[in-house]
C-alpha cells in the first residue's frame, strides 16, 4: 500500500485509490502515519482532530473512525494498544520514508549518484508536504521539517548538477527558487555561480545585488561572508570559480596493503585472456572469500600499462539500487561533465576513444548490471 503525504493526501492500494473519504478520518490516518510504529493515545488523537477542543463525544467518534479506517486498509494495519492506536508500516510504504531513505543514500556519494538519487527523492513531491493538514497544529511541525529537508535536498542536487557542468540548465530553476525563498543565501550563491559559469558575469553580479537588497530590506542584514566572498571572486574572475576542466581522475586501481601469495597460474591465465583483442569481458567467479577481488586487482595492476585509456575500479557491492550502476561506472571512469548526451552514450564514447580497462567488483550484487554491461559493450566498439 502507498501512503502519500508529500502533496495532497492519497492512499493507493494496488493502483486503487483508497483515500479515506471523511476529513477527520484522513487527519487521524495522517497523525498515525507521522507517528508510525508508535502508540498514539486516544486523548492525543482527540486533541489533534478537534484542534485542542475535543467535544465529549470525541472518544466514540475516534473509535468509529478507526473502525472505518480498518475496513479500508485492513484490520492488522491499526493495532489497539493501551488506550491508544499503533499504525504498522512496511519499508517505503510512506512516501516521506522513501524520501528520507534516498537522502541518506545520497549523502557522501559522488555527484552522478547524488543528482540521480536526489532527483528521484524530489520527484516524490506532488505539492506542499502535508498539504491538507499544514495549518492543523498536529501537522505543522512536521510540515515545516519536511519543507526544510526538501530545500536542503534541492540545494544539494543543484550542487551536484553544478559539479557535473549543468550550470546553464539550473539557471531557470534557481531563478524560481530565489523568488520563492529569497532569504536563502545558498540558493543565491548557486545562482551567481551558475550565471558566472554560463559566461554571464554581469548577471551574476546583479544577482548578488538582488540578494543583498532582499536581506537588507527584510532583515536589515548584510549578506553572509560566503556570499560576499563569492561576489569578490566573480569581480576578480578568480580561477577557482571555474569547474575543473577536462578529465576527472576516475577511480584508479587500489593497491592492497599485503603482498599477493601464490595464484601464479590464475594470474597468468586471466591476464592472457584480458590482453586478447577479441576478448572484451573476463569474468571471475567463485565462492565469497576465495580471492576474486584480490586476483582481479592484481591482474588489473599488472595489465594497466597495456590500456592507453586507463584502468579503473568500480565496486557495486554497496549499491542497493540498479539505477546507480551507470552513474557509479561513469564516476569510476572519470566522466565529469553532465552534458546533454545520455550518460550511457558519454560512457560508451569515452571507452571507445582508447582501450580502457574497467574492473567491476561484485557485479552479482546488482542483477541489472549484466544488461547494462552488454549494452555498453555493444555501444563501445572494441
Ligand atoms: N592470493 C592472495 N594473497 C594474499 N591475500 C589474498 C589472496 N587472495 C585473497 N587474499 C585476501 O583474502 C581476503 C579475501 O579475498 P577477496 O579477494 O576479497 O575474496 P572474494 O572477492 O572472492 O570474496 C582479502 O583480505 C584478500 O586480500
Ligand atoms: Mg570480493
Amino acid at each position: 500500500m502507498e501512503f502519500r503525504i508529500l502533496g495532497r493526501f492519497e492512499v493507493v492500494d494496488a493502483g486503487r485509490d483508497v483515500t479515506p473519504p471523511r476529513p477527520k478520518q484522513r487527519a487521524l490516518l495522517a497523525l498515525l502515519l507521522l507517528r508510525a510504529g508508535e502508540r498514539v493515545a486516544t486523548d492525543e488523537a482527540a486533541e489533534a482532530l478537534w484542534d485542542g477542543r475535543p467535544p465529549p463525544s470525541a472518544r466514540n467518534a475516534i473509535q468509529g473512525h478507526v473502525k472505518a479506517l480498518r475496513q479500508l486498509l485492513g484490520r492488522e494495519r491499526i493495532e489497539t494498544r493501551d488506550g491508544g492506536y499503533v499504525l504498522q508500516l512496511q519499508e517505503d510504504e510512506l512516501d516521506l520514508h522513501l524520501f528520507e531513505r534516498l537522502l541518506t543514500s545520497a549523502r557522501g556519494t559522488h555527484a552522478h549518484a547524488q543528482a540521480e538519487l536526489l532527483g528521484r527523492a524530489l520527484a516524490l513531491f506532488r505539492g506542499a508536504p502535508l498539504e491538507d493538514f499544514r495549518y492543523d497544529a498536529f501537522a505543522a511541525a512536521d510540515a515545516a521539517r519536511i519543507d526544510e529537508l526538501r530545500l536542503l535536498a534541492l540545494e544539494a542536487r543543484i550542487d551536484a548538477d553544478l559539479e557535473l557542468g549543468r550550470h546553464e540548465q539550473v539557471v531557470p530553476e534557481l531563478e524560481r527558487l530565489v523568488h520563492e525563498a529569497p532569504l536563502r543565501e545558498r540558493l543565491w550563491g548557486q545562482l551567481m555561480l551558475a550565471l558566472y559559469r554560463s559566461g554571464r558575469q554581469a548577471d551574476a553580479l546583479d544577482a548578488y545585488r538582488r540578494a543583498r537588497r532582499e536581506l537588507v530590506d527584510e532583515l536589515g542584514l548584510e549578506p553572509g561572508r560566503d556570499l560576499q566572498q563569492l561576489e569578490r571572486r566573480i569581480l576578480s574572475q578568480a580561477p577557482e570559480l571555474d569547474r575543473p576542466r577536462g578529465r576527472a581522475p576516475g577511480a584508479l586501481i587500489p593497491t592492497p596493503p599485503t603482498p599477493l601469495l601464490g595464484r601464479e597460474r590464475e594470474l597468468a591465465e586471466a591476464r592472457r585472456l584480458l590482453l586478447r583483442d577479441e576478448i572484451r569481458l573476463v569474468t571471475l567467479t567463485g565462492p565469497g572469500g576465495t580471492g576474486k577481488t584480490r586476483l582481479a586487482l592484481e591482474v588489473a595492476r599488472t595489465a594497466a600499462a597495456r590500456f592507453p585509456g586507463g584502468a579503473f575500479f568500480a565496486s557495486l557491492a554497496s549499491l542497493d539500487d540498479a539505477e546507480l550502476v551507470l552513474p557509479t561506472l561513469a564516476h569510476a571512469v572519470g566522466i565529469a561533465e553532465g552534458g546533454d548526451a545520455p550518460l550511457l552514450e558519454s560512457l560508451a564514447a569515452r571507452l571507445a576513444e582508447r582501450p580502457a580497462l574497467v574492473v567491476l567488483d561484485n557485479v552479482e550484487h546488482v542483477a541489472a548490471a549484466a544488461a547494462l554491461l552488454s549494452e555498453l559493450l555493444a555501444a563501445a566498439p572494441a
